[in-house]
């Protein structure tokens, strides 16, 4: 789906396809030169992470291995619950194994911050993260990404992965959604 399909739902196009795959492309030469000689274990995390997961997987310019997890942030409540579950654990045992958790945003930090302590328990050689957003209330929380797309303000952003009510994670581009949709 592209911004165009979508009428009056958007603000704005934040990023658009193509600059997606050009800062993706940034990011795998980067990822490939620090893990040179390494073995490679790139963790998605579902649903959101999908898409940049496949995009920036085939801009390595190496061989990399790929699983999932599914976590559960807020259950039914709200994000200041802080409360985080695993719904879908890895398949892999990653004891020393060099671990890049890869998603499309860091919004608070929650998810990311447990997740890094979770599996950095598992004994594995390395725990790094790739995002291709962050939001500056992130930037409080003790996560520290390796590798980020762009920082973006504080915003409702879709597309590209990211959803609104599961609707807009096949927009080709990512895009601030309009507040008549949500409000
Ligand atoms: C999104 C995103 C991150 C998390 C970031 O997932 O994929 O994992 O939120 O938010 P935080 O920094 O405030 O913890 P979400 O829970 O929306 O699930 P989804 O990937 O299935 O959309």
């Amino acid at each position: 789906m592209d911004s165009a399909h979508l009428e009056n739902d958007l603000v704005n196009v934040l990023f658009t396809q193509e600059q997606i795959q050009e800062r993706l492309g940034e990011m795998a030469q980067q990822i490939a030169a620090d893990y040179e000689g390494k073995d490679l274990l790139m963790v998605g995390v579902l649903r959101g992470a999908v898409m940049v997961m496949a995009d920036l997987s085939r801009a390595l310019p190496r061989h990399c291995e790929m699983d999932w997890m599914a976590i559960s942030s807020y259950g039914s409540g709200t994000k200041s619950s802080g409360v985080v579950r695993i719904l879908k654990d890895l398949d892999t045992d990653i004891t020393g194994r060099h671990v890049l958790i890869v998603d499309e945003i860091i919004d608070t930090g929650l998810t990311l911050s447990w997740l890094v302590n979770s599996l950095g328990s598992r004994g594995p050689a390395s725990v790094e993260i790739a995002t291709l957003l962050r939001k500056p209330e992130a930037l409080s929380m003790p996560v520290e990404p390796k590798y980020v797309g762009w920082d973006i303000p504080n915003e409702f952003v879709v597309g590209y992965g990211l959803d609104y009510h599961e609707k807009y994670r096949n927009l080709r581009d990512i895009g601030t959604l309009a507040p008549h949709v949500y409000s």
